[in-house]
């Protein structure tokens, strides 16, 4: 995709209204185009020579990542010889794997309980009956602010799996995660078939979406999901190492998959509601549930939205994945908290802040302060630590905004200025196509 600077110009202008250098600023865009068109965000964009390119499979750690190189040097030589399998867009023709298959490889078998000694099996599942474990691949998307409303105004939280171009393209949309009180997993930097890549492949996939998440959200996620659920002993054992814990599913809606392989919009109505027949037949009465959904685009979304009502009515509990494991501390940061389940289900769905977090928005006084934390309010009046936490994060980038004072300013500033910034623009919108062809 091509633009010329007449049509970013027409792009920004779509967006005019809004205050788009805050979470709560961007969170308030109900137009999809005006929220889908690219902005500058310093924090990223100063930040965006310590990233690999956007939508592009990092081959190597960056030649100056002094802490990404001793990471992965401490693991290299332990990690399983494992050859990668395939190709990075998931082509696995020719391969002569055994049937016995001696990789635990979930595309190959769903195989969730590793054969490698030392490896946690996957969690597919949630050991709370008649429970959901309610989640969304592939965000943050640009246009989720009415997803995102909607599952506010239901005080409801889930796991949202990030893709790290994805954080990046949209940092504000990412915030807004967390100041939902939603937990934040990893869903990889590019969004290819993990095990077709090499060990620093893997490992880079991973580490630059984890670095990703804690520039713009302030948070280190400690869960990841492997897309296309593509994983063997080899990449747990990675993201092990890495601290992360790999959440598969179960059920899936296939709705990412409507118009391929004969995938219909009754295809997924149909998925749902098996889903709904099984919580209704006692299926789920000793062990709970994870079905795999989309924060891909407005069908994924809406489908999402209008199944919800169903699933709370066959369902006792719909909870983020961490809640229903009884994960209190979800993140690298133990000082950002996620309430036990049994706090969650009797209604306090986000957990109270701390003395040191409720310090924190001070120091940002454009995105601190009022607006934002009354918005984050659940329904319940409680306050999520969450939200401190990316709030507190969005202070680092407090001096150059301040520097830039109104939004139209700075964003006037980014695009006339830093070649950074318009690469940055330019990533955005070549994301938005790439999505379409890559699915889950
Ligand atoms: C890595 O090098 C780039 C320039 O190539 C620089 O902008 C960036 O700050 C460096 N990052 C680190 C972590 O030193
Ligand atoms: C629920 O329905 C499914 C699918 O029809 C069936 O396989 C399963 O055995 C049923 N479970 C119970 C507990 O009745
Ligand atoms: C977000 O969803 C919109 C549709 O609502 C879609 O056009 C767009 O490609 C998606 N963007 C990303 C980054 O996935
Ligand atoms: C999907 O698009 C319709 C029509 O523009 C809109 O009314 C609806 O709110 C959108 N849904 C989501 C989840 O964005
Ligand atoms: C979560 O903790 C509660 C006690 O608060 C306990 O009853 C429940 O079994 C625990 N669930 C899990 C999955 O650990
Ligand atoms: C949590 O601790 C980290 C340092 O580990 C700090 O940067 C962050 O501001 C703290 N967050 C909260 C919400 O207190």
């Amino acid at each position: 995709m091509r633009l010329s600077t007449s049509s970013l110009v027409v792009l920004l202008a779509l967006s005019a209204g809004a205050d788009r250098t805050t979470e709560a600023g961007e969170a308030s865009i109900t137009d999809p185009n005006a929220e889908c068109t690219p902005y500058y965000y310093a924090p990223v964009s100063d930040h965006s020579s310590d990233f690999p390119a956007i939508w592009q499979h990092p081959e190597e750690i960056l030649s100056n990542d002094s802490e990404g190189q001793a990471k992965f040097d401490a693991m290299s030589a332990s990690i399983p010889n494992i050859p990668p399998k395939g190709t990075l867009n998931g082509d696995f023709s020719g391969m002569n794997y055994p049937a016995s298959d001696p990789d635990c490889w979930w595309t190959d078998s769903k195989c969730i309980t590793p054969k490698l000694a030392g490896l946690q099996p996957d969690v597919a599942n949630v050991p709370e009956p008649r429970t959901l474990g309610y989640g969304f691949d592939d965000g943050p998307n640009c246009s989720h602010n009415a997803f995102y409303a909607y599952l506010e105004s239901r005080n409801q939280k889930a796991t949202m799996f990030y893709i790290g171009s994805n954080v990046m393209d949209w940092p504000l949309e990412a915030q807004r995660g967390v100041a939902d009180g939603h937990q934040i997993c990893v869903h990889t930097w590019s969004h290819r078939y993990m095990t077709a890549a090499t060990n620093v492949g893997a490992f880079a996939e991973l580490w630059y979406t984890m670095k990703a998440i804690k520039l713009v959200c302030g948070v280190t996620p400690t869960c990841w999901r492997p897309p296309y659920g593509d994983v063997d002993d080899r990449i747990r054992y990675i993201a092990t190492q890495l601290g992360l814990q790999t959440v598969i599913w179960k059920y899936d809606s296939n709705d990412w998959s409507v118009g391929t392989n004969g995938v219909t919009r009754q295809t997924v109505q149909d998925n749902y509601d098996h889903l709904i027949n099984l919580a209704q037949n006692g299926t789920f009465d000793t062990v709970g549930a994870i079905i795999l959904t989309h924060e891909l685009n407005n069908y994924t979304m809406q489908t999402a939205m209008d199944n919800y009502d169903k699933l709370t009515e066959v369902f006792d509990n719909i909870l983020p994945i961490a809640v229903a494991l009884n994960n209190t501390t979800p993140y690298v940061e133990k000082n950002v908290t996620s309430p036990t389940f049994a706090e969650y289900t009797s209604g306090t769905t986000t957990t109270s802040s701390d003395s040191n977090a409720d310090a924190a928005p001070a120091s940002d006084p454009e995105s601190g302060g009022e607006s934002e934390s009354a918005r984050s309010s659940g329904a319940n009046g409680k306050t999520s630590t969450a939200s401190k936490g990316a709030a507190s994060n969005s202070g680092e980038g407090s001096g150059q905004r301040a520097q830039g004072s109104s939004g139209a300013r700075t964003r006037a500033v980014g695009l006339g200025g830093a070649g950074a910034g318009v690469a940055l623009l330019l990533g955005g919108l070549v994301a938005g196509g790439m999505r379409v062809l890559f699915g889950v």
